[in-house]
């Protein structure tokens, strides 16, 4: 009897179960981060973990095995980026159930399983199956595969009828441009009502996007290795033939539940529940896919769904959302999703981590990594979101505005419907702009294009475009450029009001802007190849490097010297047989020392890298004698301490791992005599207890004084095995240097060098952490005598500062604390103290008032008086002429010779008001003579100005200067 899975769970669970049945060893699903092909961002099928078993340069335990896989096809070959959300099942994230033979069984019994799991087990309706085989290409030298339809025929049910002959393009599959591939047999099903089916039979609509046939599993039989001969692939055979399926998990759930799609399914509907809920929406179903307006609602709420999924399973692997590589593919994603999620679903603020917990609760029994992680996902998802979602307001502003003007120019507008704007830079340097409805349409059209810095005519060429519906490829431009839309994000937002951006411009501008980076980035490197090498040996390939074990050699050989520059700048290089000079890499400094050349004396300044890998030591002068033997000698006590700074950078490393979890990865690194500073990905501040927790575990690791375990020539895959970091998109060679201190704490790749064990490490103290980049924090640090020396600094100033005091009877911070409350309130005292001492002089100012025809002109110096003194002063002695029958002006000013600035404060009773005398006036007049300017009310008002010398002069013309006012 046929039994059918019921949930995701299940089916995940009777896959597994019936492949284990036929003798399949059941693997874990390999992470998302491909572990070593540099050629694959994400893994995007079931079989690249075994790629090397495929190609014969690899092996594993077993010759059968099946596993549900982790899989995003968002970039290269495998893209359904672009599809997600418009359709019901195409993903980034998927799972891909397969089984695999690694030239075991083969075509037969791959066949013969999955017709058995697919109808016998799962009781799938056969009459609703078709299959697929390769109709041959010529150009890939192969006939049909007649073999895989026999194999139909013979090991199943099917109807001949549906056995369908396609061509490479469904049916010959490849991993990429290149690798194992061979052809295939893909399996569909007709998921349409019997009437329908009637009418147009299912081998019609066979690979012909039609949701309701589609293609659930694909068997291919892998034969060949494909390599590139210009644009022809080549095939090469393959040693052994093997067998590599995928089923679509989501689509299989969705047959296998009897739903239309796979939304529909236990998958994904508690995430679109948490959406709904989130944006304050009616459930996902509520929302009829035939009217416009709901199927906007709900694209938006599959593509949030879909692409939550992607970032919590990247996270959990370690994959960061960055600038290049993966980590921007990732951007990409969560910027779609906050995009739907911002325009169809009003979110306005960062939603995502509200719905891993229902993500976590439908997947966290298959894959435990998406518990372990929720909380740092989290944290990073919640990060990015805000950080896009402040570019995007404006971006979006920016868009609608010049979205406005295309429309307007389209519909024949005119000048008559107006704008202005006004282009603002944010203090983080964001530009914005504001689009006030009352210039000429022109006007916005000239702002518009004067932040794309573009050329002239451009408002023509906009114009133009614009009467026609073609967004400004400009301004597309600079959407990308300064408010990180991707790049297909204007072209769906134009789209969406029926408009077309000019792509070619825009792809224009972007050429031109990696012509500028290319430039750039080359611009550095001349001269570097100017070879003023005077070659007096043989150059090898590679010259011997003793410096692990040895810090000098005697008897070793110049190859060759160059002196680059001239003068103050020459620079002296010089290239030995052997050295033991280690040469700057892997963020090592490079080593210093000596050269004794026949009785010479050569210093050592640094030591690099040639272009060429040579060992290339940089000295002071070149030496008479270059065939005499050298005995080089590495400063030894310079090359300790950066030896204790580089064990104590690995075992920093770990402790951030241990302390911050596994997303922490190693992005840059530099390792000093005197000092460490290590860069790596997360998400925010080390908290006070963090920082200490990580200081506090690697001097706990430098006490256990674990010894060092130093591996040479390990080959790669066994140095993976073994648990070692490599550090992301860096290039190792087959081979590489293993450096272990203890095999469960610190196990890396790693060229340089490293203490005897951690206790030679000495003391380690962290001096600093902050951020680099988003996502990267960086943390300063100190080891051995360094640290001592810093520990020390500290102490002395510590000591210095308590000395000030007699006794500290509450310890020193509180003390600190208690005088800088002091200090506060003494200044609040003379504060006060200033102002009844100017409130004192007022009446002796007042009377003393000049008078100018029948009013009084007071005028007075007010030392010390800041602006707010002599405002209230100003106000004061307002209120005071006003009580005493009016007819007054006031004039307070002070002067800070120390900060150079004068400030002035002027008040006006209202009957002096009435016959023309304004305070805001006479203050900004009398400014000018303190070399500035200021303003405000009739009654009262305030200037300031940089020349405290023109002060007097200033109070002097206060009485002119009305009475100027009054004729
Ligand atoms: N590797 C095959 C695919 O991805 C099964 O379709």
């Amino acid at each position: 009897m046929p039994s059918r899975p019921k949930t995701a769970q299940e089916t995940r669970d009777a896959f597994l179960a019936f492949f284990r049945e036929k003798g399949h060893e059941i693997v874990p699903s390999a992470p998302i981060v491909p572990q070593d092909d540099p050629t694959l961002l994400f893994i995007n099928a079931g079989m690249n973990p075994f790629k090397d078993v495929f190609l014969g340069t690899g092996t594993r335990p077993y010759v059968r095995v099946a596993d549900t896989q982790k899989c995003l096809r968002v970039s290269g070959k495998h893209n359904d980026l672009d599809e997600v959300g418009l359709d019901t099942y195409h993903h980034t994230f998927f799972e891909m159930l397969g089984n695999w033979s690694f030239g075991d069984y083969f075509k037969r019994e791959a066949i013969a399983w999955a017709w058995e799991l697919l109808v016998d087990r799962w009781g799938l309706d056969a009459d609703r199956l078709y299959v697929t085989v390769h109709e041959g290409d010529e150009a890939l030298g192969l006939g049909p595969d007649s073999e895989a339809a026999d194999l139909w025929s013979e090991e199943t049910s099917i109807d001949p009828a549906h056995i369908l002959y396609q061509s490479s393009k469904d049916n010959f599959w490849m991993m990429g441009e290149t690798g194992p591939c061979g052809p295939c047999s893909e399996i569909h099903v007709d998921l349409r009502d019997d009437h329908e089916r009637a009418i147009t039979p299912g081998q019609q609509l066979v690979n012909k996007d039609d949701p309701r046939v589609m293609e659930i599993w694909n068997l291919v039989f892998i034969q060949f290795d494909a390599t590139k001969d210009g644009e022809q692939t080549v095939l090469a055979p393959l040693a052994d033939k093997h067998i590599d399926t995928g089923m679509g998990f989501e689509r299989i759930c969705a047959v296998l539940q009897g739903k239309a799609s796979n939304y529909d399914t236990d998958l994904f509907t508690p995430i679109l529940a948490a959406i709904a809920e989130t944006a304050g929406l009616k459930a996902y179903d509520d929302y009829d896919e035939a009217d416009a307006d709901d199927k906007r609602i709900r694209v938006a709420m599959r593509v949030v769904a879909d692409h939550v999924r992607t970032l919590a399973v990247a996270i959990a692997d370690g994959a960061l959302p960055g600038n290049t590589g993966r980590g921007y593919v990732l951007r990409r994603i969560l910027r779609r999703a906050v995009r739907y999620g911002y325009q169809a679903l009003g979110l306005r603020e960062p939603f995502m981590a509200s719905l891993l917990p229902a993500l976590v609760g439908e997947m966290g029994e298959a894959f435990p990594e998406l518990a372990e992680t929720q909380e740092t996902a989290a944290r990073i998802i919640t990060a990015e979101e805000e950080a896009f979602l402040r570019t995007l307001a404006s971006g979006i502003e920016m868009f609608d505005r010049t979205a406005d003007v295309v429309e307007s120019y389209r519909d024949g507008g005119s000048d008559e419907k107006a704008y202005t704007s006004k282009v603002h830079v944010s203090p983080r340097g964001h530009v914005g702009m504001e689009v006030v409805p009352t210039g000429p349409i022109k006007a916005v059209v000239a702002e518009l294009l004067k932040i794309s810095d573009s050329l002239d005519g451009a408002i023509d060429q906009f114009v133009t475009a614009a009467e026609k519906g073609v967004f400004s490829g400009d301004i597309a431009f600079l959407l990308h450029d300064t408010y990180g839309f991707p790049s297909d994000l204007t072209a769906v937002m134009a789209r969406e009001r029926g408009l077309i951006v000019d792509e070619a411009r825009f792809e224009e501008l972007m050429g031109e802007q990696r012509d500028r980076a290319r430039a750039a980035a080359g611009f550095s490197m001349a001269g570097e190849d100017v070879d003023l090498w005077d070659a007096t040996v043989d150059t090898p390939a590679e010259v011997t490097f003793v410096g692990y074990d040895r810090l000098e050699v005697t008897g070793a050989r110049i190859l060759k010297t160059r002196t680059v520059g001239e003068g103050e700048e020459a620079r002296h290089e010089l290239v030995l047989d052997t050295t033991p000079f280690y040469a700057e890499s892997g963020g090592q400094v490079g080593d210093t020392g000596r050269l004794d050349v026949g009785g010479e004396v050569l210093r050592v300044l640094d030591t690099v890298k040639g272009a060429d890998g040579l060992i290339v030591h940089v000295v002071d002068r070149l030496p008479n004698d270059r065939d005499a033997e050298v005995t080089a000698t590495v400063g030894a006590d310079r090359r300790q301490r950066i030896m204790r700074h580089h064990t104590a950078t690995h075992l920093l490393h770990a402790a951030l791992r241990e302390t911050l979890g596994t997303h922490v990865q190693q992005k840059g690194s530099l390792v000093a005599p005197d000092r460490l500073r290590f860069d790596f990905s997360h998400f925010e501040k080390l908290t006070d207890e963090e920082r200490r927790t990580v200081e506090d575990r690697v001097n706990a690791l430098v006490l256990q004084n674990i010894p060092k375990d130093e591996a040479r020539d390990v080959p790669i895959d066994e140095a993976k095995a073994r648990g070692a970091m490599a550090l992301f998109g860096e290039k190792y060679g087959e081979r590489v240097r293993v450096i272990t201190f203890g095999p469960d704490i610190s196990v890396e790749l790693c060229g340089g060098t490293h203490v005897e064990s951690t206790g030679e490490v000495g003391l380690f103290s962290i001096t600093s952490e902050g951020s680099v980049a988003s996502g990267v924090r960086r943390v300063e640090a100190v080891a051995g005598e360094a640290a001592l020396a810093w520990m020390r600094g500290e102490l002395d100033e510590l000591g210095a500062t308590r000395g000030l005091f007699k006794q500290l009877p509450d310890g020193l911070p509180l003390t600190v604390e208690g005088l800088q409350n002091d200090v506060k309130s003494l200044e609040a005292t003379i504060a006060g103290l200033r102002k009844a001492q100017a409130a004192a002089g007022l009446d002796q100012i007042l009377a003393e008032a000049e008078a100018v025809g029948d009013v009084r002109v007071a005028t007075g110096e007010i030392p010390g008086a800041d602006m707010d003194t002599l405002r209230d002063l100003a106000e004061t002695a307002r209120n005071r002429m006003t009580a005493t029958g009016g007819g007054g002006v006031a004039v307070f000013g002070s002067a800070d010779a120390e900060e150079g600035k004068a400030y002035l404060a002027a008040s006006v009773t209202d009957d002096v008001i009435a016959q023309g005398v304004q305070a805001g006036k006479l203050v900004g007049a009398l400014a000018k003579t303190v070399g500035g300017g200021g303003g405000g009310r009739p009654t009262l008002a305030t200037a300031g100005g940089k020349n405290p010398d023109g002060l007097a002069d200033a109070l002097g013309a206060a009485a002119d200067e009305v009475r100027a006012m009054l004729e």
